[in-house]
């Protein structure tokens, strides 16, 4: 049978990094690939939803999410960043900050509209865009380099409606600095362009505090800020996430996520709530402190293994250069890495929005136990 459907779907491919863990399952090999702990979720968070569903709290929650929820959110928020929110209005509870972004890029781009993206970026936004019928543009934003601001604004024009930034950054682990952030809003500003910021990394990082772009002058009635419980709170297959925007955007929001999902779990959203409420800075602080010493660890084994890597200012991921080692294009480089020393990272090509035949680029994830990195230090280290 000739499909005839899936117009709109066409242009997907299948996601890069669950083939690869599909790949590492069937070689036995250790997945460094997909972004998921291999560590345990808090107890406070396991016993919290243990009683909620106990309690019954099993029935559809308000459409845009539980009240103590986003209460207890918007006193974080106030809390870590001085940001001010109403509850009632600005917040929608997702399923997983994948959600949120769909539904926001929905909410606000119209077909035609153009949204920026930096690149290298995180592989979804592809996809995001295509659904709703924009087109992407890209603009380079390296490790270990500045922001080519005047390229940056030179793709901004009246067509562009929205920017998503992801900071800190999924694969790169790079971290936008107060003045880029200054700058990108400066241009949002001047072609009244949304910044849509995915911020599920903003507390695993590695050099100063997280800085939302909606705290920036102007900019909270122009941004939409994504984040999530996925990586903070390992717990990833809970999907659990939100979209911060001003009423109106919100309100939008609202009606996209009530016709994709209905809504987020319920007893799930009472156990984010209470780790919300009773998890302080001692959790934060040493939740950025051990992804310190895992990156660190993952950094070390690379380099002492070959491989050409800076260290990440956050998230859990690091971009490898694997050029002294191999030849071999970066999908047959992963393939090996997985069939013949036993770990699994992502080709780098994934993450770009053009092919480049000399790119020799690899992404390994470290939100795994110490055990796990140093079986994996034990096999990379072994290298011809
Ligand atoms: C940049 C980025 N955004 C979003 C997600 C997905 O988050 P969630 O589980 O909240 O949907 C990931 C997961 O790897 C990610 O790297």
């Amino acid at each position: 049978m000739t499909a005839t459907f899936g117009g709109r779907t066409r242009g997907f491919t299948e996601s890069v990094i669950r083939g690869m863990s599909a790949l590492a399952r069937e070689h036995g090999a250790i997945n460094l690939a997909q972004g998921f702990p291999d560590f345990p979720a808090p107890d406070l968070l396991k016993e919290a939803a243990a009683r909620a569903i106990a309690d019954d709290v099993n029935q559809y929650a308000i459409t845009w999410g539980s009240r103590r929820l986003r209460d207890a959110l918007a006193r974080k928020y106030a809390e870590w960043y001085g940001m001010a929110m109403n509850p009632e209005t600005d917040i929608t509870v997702t399923c997983g900050s994948t959600e949120a972004m769909v539904a926001t890029l929905m909410a606000i781009v119209e077909p035609g509209d153009e949204v920026i993206v930096f690149d290298p970026f995180y592989e979804n936004y592809g996809p995001d865009a295509i659904l709703c019928g924009a087109s992407l543009r890209h603009v380079p934003l390296p490790m270990g380099a500045p922001l080519d601001l005047e390229r940056l604004a030179a793709v901004f024009s009246p067509k562009t409606r929205a920017i998503i930034l992801n900071t800190p950054a999924n694969p790169t682990g790079r971290v936008l600095t107060r003045e880029e952030l200054g700058a990108i809003a400066a241009l949002c500003q001047r072609f009244d362009a949304w910044a849509v910021t995915d911020e599920i990394y903003e507390h695993i990082r590695y050099a100063g505090p997280h800085v939302p772009m909606a705290t920036l002058p102007g900019m909270a009635e122009r941004t939409v800020t994504i984040s999530g419980a996925s990586k903070t709170f390992a717990v990833t297959g809970w999907r659990i996430g939100w979209a911060i925007a001003p009423a109106v955007v919100s309100g939008a929001i609202r009606k996209v996520h009530d016709f994709l999902t209905v809504g987020a779990p319920a007893p799930l959203m009472e156990a984010v709530a209470v780790a919300l409420d009773q998890l302080g800075s001692e959790f934060y602080g040493r939740l950025a402190c051990e992804y310190c010493g895992r990156r660190n660890l993952l950094h070390d084994t690379l380099v002492a293994s070959g491989f050409r890597a800076t260290l990440p200012d956050g998230a859990y991921y690091i971009l490898a250069d694997y050029s002294a080692l191999s030849e071999l294009p970066d999908d047959r480089f992963a393939r090996w890495l997985t069939t013949e020393v036993g770990v699994t990272p992502v080709p780098g090509s994934s993450f770009f929005s053009t092919p480049d035949p000399a790119r020799r680029l690899v992404r390994f994830a470290f939100c795994k136990r110490e055990d796990t990195l140093l079986q994996a230090a034990e096999r990379l280290r072994k290298i011809p």
